[in-house]
């Protein structure tokens, strides 16, 4: 199976699900749906929507009964993408290769479309049908993205690494800000894609520790590209890390040591998943992608 074929093919089902679910035409205030829009429709890679779909093949699971948790995941990264781009965060002018939401909107329009994503999430995540369920599963699920987006999660992260620019951390602190910023909702992207089609404790488990190696290879990766990286290509500026002094990868244990702690992290990644069949291999494509990625 060649990956650049099942990306196609999931980002297409995944872009007309986004569609479908942000469709309000007419709405008012017309602008807030406009500038929730442009940052969905940017071009992101889709790759939390793209990690449930693949954790629910991966035990079985349709990626019908998952597409819409799916896109509410979508949403919720994108809301945390406009304010990280903020001028009170990491004050970025570029994203997904288009001036940031705020540079189009203003910061107030700016802050408050990414409200409206993070609400709207939660209204189609309430709203998901899921077969034979009597509640108890959505609201699993529910739980599950709350606690990763949350305090506990991509916020408590975001406020650490904010908090920790130009300051010496510790490694310990710098894994604790990658695993909440960006691993944990990457971490409840996997378990919700395997949560929703039932799967069991120890596919749960083994999944869980896959996911919680890609979300920080995932990072460290992204840190590796905002030194080595092509601007034009990424949709981002890099070199912004250095400008802000961030804690990052490569910021504590140089490039070298870097990408060598996110080749283990894989091997790791993919140790995790031995007891899977082949409907595990787009899980194990897209760990081995994360090394090579440009973007
Ligand atoms: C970028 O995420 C922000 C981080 C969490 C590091 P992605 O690299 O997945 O961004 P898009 O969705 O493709 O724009
Ligand atoms: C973004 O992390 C993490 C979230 C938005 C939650 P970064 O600030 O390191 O990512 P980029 O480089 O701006 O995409
Ligand atoms: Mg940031
Ligand atoms: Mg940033």
């Amino acid at each position: 199976m060649k990956l650049q074929n099942y990306l196609r093919e999931k980002t297409a089902f995944i872009e007309n699900t986004l569609n479908k679910l942000l469709a309000e035409t007419g709405a008012r205030p017309s602008i807030l749906y406009e500038a929730m829009r442009y940052s969905v429709f940017a071009g992101g890679k889709r790759l939390r929507p793209v990690l449930v779909i693949a954790a629910a093949e991966t035990v079985g699971g349709r990626q019908e009964d998952v597409i819409t948790a799916a896109c509410a995941i979508e949403l919720i990264h994108t809301y945390s993408l406009i304010h990280d781009d903020l001028p009170a965060m990491d004050d970025d002018d570029y994203r997904r290769g288009r001036p940031t939401n705020h540079k189009v909107y203003g910061e107030a329009i700016a802050i408050l479309a990414g409200d409206a994503l993070l609400t709207k999430a939660f209204e189609i995540l309430a709203g998901c049908p899921v077969p034979g369920d009597d509640g108890k599963v959505i609201q699993r699920v529910i739980k599950e993205i709350a606690v990763a987006a949350g305090p506990c999660g991509m916020v408590g992260g975001q406020t650490l690494d904010l908090l920790s620019e130009g300051k010496n951390v510790d490694a310990e602190t710098l894994f604790c800000i990658h695993k909440n910023k960006t691993g944990a909702l990457l971490r409840a992207s996997v378990r919700t894609g395997a949560i929703l089609t039932g799967a069991g404790e120890e596919e749960l488990a083994a999944l869980t520790t896959f996911a919680e190696e890609f979300g920080i290879i995932f990072q460290i990766t992204d840190d590796i590209l905002n030194v080595v990286g092509d601007s034009t290509k990424m949709g981002k500026p890099v070199g912004t890390d250095a400008q802000r002094a961030k804690a990052t990868y490569p910021a504590v244990y140089g490039l070298e040591q870097a990408k060598r702690m996110a080749r283990e992290g894989k091997d790791r990644a993919l140790a995790a998943l031995r007891s899977f069949d082949t409907k595990a291999d787009p899980l194990r494509l897209l760990v081995n992608y994360l090394l090579e990625r440009e973007k």
